[in-house]
């Protein structure tokens, strides 16, 4: 746990330079557009502790897999988003000294993550061995209004000096992964080109055949006038510079800008990338720096028209909110089907920017409610797509019949993941992608994606449970053997309860949509079953399973089994365990974290939130009372579900808890991690805790709910969705909740249990309502 983000409504500010937290900075202050994203990395040279990290998306390499003992149905490769062209480059060299804060006298220092207009900006003085001083501030930004593009203004100032100074700026493309499996550089160099003024690196990815150009454009002021300059040039295979020499005067303000475009053979043919990138560059030189940060604020300021949260009475929650709110949209803008939402984002390497069950299971919330529709609808479709790839990667494991799994891990739809226990076990992931789709239905009312797109998927869902189940003589029901559940802390286990519970009810969810399709678009249905030469018979088969489907329950404690044999496990509760035992992960071998009753993330918890209308308060309250004291959330992705739960049980101070322990993850380094990356897709479970804990919000028959509660340490909140055309604000204090309709449909909502009406273009009080 760090305490060093000086806290701000809508900055994340850092003072002060310390070597040891920069790994630490240079993930929290990441820039992201959702095309292109890269870690906090200086422009100039810096020899201290750094993770450099430059990323575009959907360009990945197929990075072999190397474990010690290979199991049949490992995949061949782990597919990896690659660190590429480092395009910040801004070399300062002051006579025979090279600028580099690892070396020089650092004062002044200052970093601004401006998150509502969505730049980031470094100051400080440096004084080199030589006692030069000088002064330099930073702006950068990775544009949201083009996609394609980043800018940088790189200002420095000769505080006590004359002298020649020497800026190159520079493409490098030699960089390497640190994750590397084989220690390779993943990237080959295709072409060069470069002048004055302009630079451009193509380079080509190993095996995939990517290609992404790197173009620049520099100017230079003095003074803010523009300067003529003859840089002079390098040209290397997978690295270009420019370097200016000038003879700079005490007191000038000499201002470098660069303007960068990344182009990826994804979204242009290659044969063109180089004169896209040429006219993109040109495009961009013709608006100006400027300009372009003027369309970023821009572009922000709508972003947050549709998804701020207002915490009013405590400055460290708000940042908080909005730096998970500011982060997710960084990743993920949901305009291309293709790509997803890897657990830390481009904010580092782990999880090699995969996909993961994370984004059914706690993204989808967010983005519906936060986003237009179409934004959900993308992350849905992307795993559509990959529907062929599931259906194969289920086959390599011996299911047939069109049985789909879809993997742990993935980008292209192939599996990635190599470790048995997860990668053939972990198989609750295919139950989270059907989840997000009844989730995306429920909220949006959206029920032709059911016909389109939705059914071929539940179909090939419930054929892999079907065959993933076997008939248990000696219990005389239907069984679940050798999975994992989500806590990874207990493999290979029989009957988990999720996942179990997860299986029928996508059997029945898949029973029943199929009814509603053949029903609405008999033509569409009959012409899916004809695709997937589907008989009624398989029906038949899933209604069974439906009913004789086996879930361990103690019948003395009244609660779900998390699986069979849980409670031979000796039951000591995470207070007992010393301070210095945890994280478990890091302190306990894995024997004897598999033996223990310890859970690493909600696991039953985690179906009770998915179905909790299937629950009463006493079995959901049981349930938590009994899982809750084992959890050791060693996963970022478990407070929010415990923190929803416990707000659905009016545990105010229990959901408050949980909630903090999210909402600061990455701001307070508070696992010790955050060096690494974000936890990018936990923030959106921190997004949930706000909106369906505190302000309890459902959607239930076509209708929003909401069972909202003020935390005792806030003086009010508010929050903005869009439902199904309406943009609504939603501001609750200790007195009253008040909604705020923008659109120009009336909607009636239900708060604590009474109807209202919400009228169009106006805010609405009510305040007729018990504030639990
Ligand atoms: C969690 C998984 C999650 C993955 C990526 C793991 O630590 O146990 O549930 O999918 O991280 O966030």
């Amino acid at each position: 746990m760090k305490d060093y983000i000086i806290k701000d409504e809508w900055n994340v500010i850092e003072e002060g330079f310390d070597p040891q937290l920069n790994k630490i900075s240079e993930s929290i202050f990441s820039l992201g557009n959702g095309r292109m994203g890269q870690r906090a990395n200086f422009e100039e040279s810096y020899s201290g502790p750094t993770l450099s990290g430059n990323y575009v998306a959907g360009v990945y390499y197929p990075d072999k897999t190397r474990v010690g003992w290979w199991k049949n149905g490992y995949p061949e490769y782990f597919a990896k988003v690659l660190n590429a062209t480092n395009w910040i480059g801004i070399k300062v060299q002051i006579e025979d000294e090279e600028l580099d804060l690892a070396k020089a006298e650092v004062s002044d220092f200052k970093r601004v993550l401006n998150m509502r207009e969505g730049y980031l900006q470094r100051s400080f003085t440096a004084t080199l061995s030589s006692g030069k001083r000088l002064k330099v501030n930073a702006l950068r930004f990775c544009s949201i209004a083009n996609d394609e593009l980043g800018a940088i203004q790189y200002q420095l100032e000769p505080v006590n000096f004359s002298a020649d100074i020497k800026l190159t700026a520079f493409l490098d493309g030699d960089v390497k992964n640190e994750d590397s499996n084989y220690d390779e550089k993943f990237w080959d160099p295709v072409d060069t080109d470069i002048n004055n003024e302009e630079a451009y690196l193509t380079l080509r990815t190993k095996k995939t055949n990517f290609e992404v150009c790197t173009g620049s454009f520099i100017k230079l002021l003095v003074n803010q006038q523009p300067q003529q300059f003859k840089a002079s040039l390098t040209q290397q295979d997978k690295f270009l510079a420019q370097e200016i020499t000038l003879n700079a005067k005490e007191k000038q303000c000499i201002t470098l800008v660069k303007i960068v475009a990344n182009l990826s053979s994804q979204n242009h043919p290659k044969s063109e990338l180089l004169q896209t990138a040429k006219a993109v560059i040109a495009q961009a030189k013709a608006k100006g720096f400027e300009a372009l940060l003027d369309a970023q604020k821009q572009a922000w300021a709508k972003k947050w028209e549709q998804s701020d949260i207002i915490i009013k009475g405590d400055v460290a929650a708000q940042q908080a909110i909005r730096f998970n709110i500011f982060q997710l949209f960084q990743t993920y803008t949901g305009k291309d089907d293709r790509l997803n939402i890897g657990p830390k984002g481009f904010t580092g390497e782990k999880y090699g920017g995969s996909t993961y069950w994370d984004t059914e299971a706690y993204c989808v919330p967010f983005y519906l409610a936060t986003a237009p529709q179409q934004v959900s609808k993308n992350l849905l479709i992307y795993r559509y797509k990959q529907l062929g790839k599931a259906i194969e990667n289920a086959e390599k494991l011996g299911f047939t019949n069109g049985a789909a799994l879809f993997p742990m891990v993935t980008i292209n739809g192939e599996e990635c993941h190599n470790e048995w226990e997860i990668t053939f076990e972990e198989i609750h992931r295919n139950g989270a992608i059907a989840y997000a789709i009844y989730n995306y239905v429920r909220y949006t009312g959206d029920d032709s994606y059911l016909a389109d797109y939705g059914l071929e998927v539940l179909l090939a869902i419930s054929r892999f449970w079907k065959q993933r189940v076997n008939w248990s003589a000696d219990k005389n029901k239907f069984v679940m053997l050798g999975v994992t559940g989500p806590n990874e802390y207990e493999n290979n286990v029989n009957n988990n309860w999720y996942t179990n519970y997860l299986a029928v009810w996508c059997l029945k969810y898949t029973l029943s949509v199929a009814q509603e399709v053949q029903q609405k678009r008999p033509e569409k249905y009959a012409q899916l079953l004809a695709k997937l030469s589907f008989s009624d018979a398989e029906f038949a088969d899933w209604k069974n399973i439906v009913e004789n489907m086996y879930f361990p329950f103690d019948y003395e404690k009244g609660v779900f089994l998390q699986q069979d044999g849980y409670l031979d496990k000796e039951q000591i509760l995470v207070k007992d365990l010393a301070a210095s035992e945890r994280p478990l992960n890091q302190k306990w071998s894995w024997d004897r974290i598999l033996r223990s009753c310890f859970i690493k993330q909600a696991d039953v918890l985690q179906g009770i939130y998915f179905f909790e209308d299937d629950f009463d308060h006493q079995t959901i309250k049981r349930n938590f009372d009994f899982y809750e004291p084992r959890t050791v959330h060693e996963s970022s992705l478990s407070p929010c579900v415990h923190s929803i739960l416990a707000a659905k049980l009016n545990d105010e101070a229990r959901a408050y808890e949980f909630y903090l322990r999210t909402a600061r993850l990455d701001l307070d380094d508070y696992n010790n991690d955050t060096e690494d990356g974000l936890h990018i897709t936990s923030m959106a479970g921190t997004w949930m805790s706000v909106v369906e804990g505190f302000a309890g919000m459902r959607v239930r028959d076509n209708q929003l709910i909401f069972n909202p509660f003020l935390p005792s340490k806030w003086e009010s909140f508010s929050f903005k969705i869009n439902f199904r055309g309406a943009t609504l604000t939603i501001s609750i204090n200790a007195k009253q909740i008040r909604i705020y309709n923008a659109s120009a449909q009336k909607l009636s909502v239900i708060i604590h249990g009474q109807p209202q009406e919400i009228a169009a273009l106006t805010e609405t009080e009510i305040s007729n309502v018990t504030l639990v």
